[in-house]
């Protein structure tokens, strides 16, 4: 796909069929998030990929009760190792949010080059993840995302619902409040 289609058709899917993503298809979408940029290039993140059925269901608890979490054949769990010390500006511990966050993207519209839905998930219980998945305790889950099919073919349009550009820029200084 044209890389500019891909951004704007992007869309939080909420409804997934069960169809399984080929392997070849999801090898190409984590190789995305494994060549994102990261701060010093630490590349702080781990992606834990759900299939069983058994813990999807329990981790649509652990996220506040969201049923389509488990609804996708994959859900994956990004997570980032906390660095102690700040790497200059000050981020400090917060840069591993921002790396992950990175990769997370790259993820997701790689994703829909594919045909295939994700939906970022904030809302989610970190020290239950944490406890249910294993992770140890110097590492964060910072976002998941289902990843399957689309239930409605056409969900992948643009969207009217953002602010217009003349709202969010700015030149040479901060304009206003
Ligand atoms: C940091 C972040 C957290 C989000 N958390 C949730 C969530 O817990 N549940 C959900 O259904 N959508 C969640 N979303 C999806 C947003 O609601 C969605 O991206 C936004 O409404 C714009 O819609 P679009 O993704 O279709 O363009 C989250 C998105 C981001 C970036």
């Amino acid at each position: 796909m044209e890389f500019y289609d891909v951004i704007k058709t992007r869309r939080s899917v909420r409804s997934y069929k069960k169809e399984m993503i080929p392997e070849s298809v999801l090898k190409r979408i984590l190789n995305a998030a494994r060549i994102a940029p990261s701060g010093s290039n630490r590349q702080p993140w781990k992606f834990i990929i759900i299939k069983d059925e058994k813990i999807k269901r329990k981790m649509v608890d652990l996220c506040e009760g969201q049923e389509f979490v488990a609804q996708a054949p994959l859900l994956i769990v990004a997570c980032g190792k906390n660095i102690h010390y700040n790497r200059g500006g000050w981020m400090g511990d917060y840069s591993v949010i921002v790396d992950v966050a990175i990769a997370v993207d790259h993820l997701t519209l790689a994703a829909r080059n594919e045909g295939i839905g994700t939906c970022w998930i904030g809302s989610f219980d970190n020290q239950g993840i944490k406890e249910f998945l294993g992770i140890p305790e110097d590492v964060n889950v910072v976002a998941l995302t289902p990843l399957g099919y689309p239930e409605d073919p056409n969900i992948f349009k643009e969207t009217k619902n953002r602010k217009k550009l003349e709202e969010i820029i700015f030149y040479d200084k901060w304009e206003g409040k």
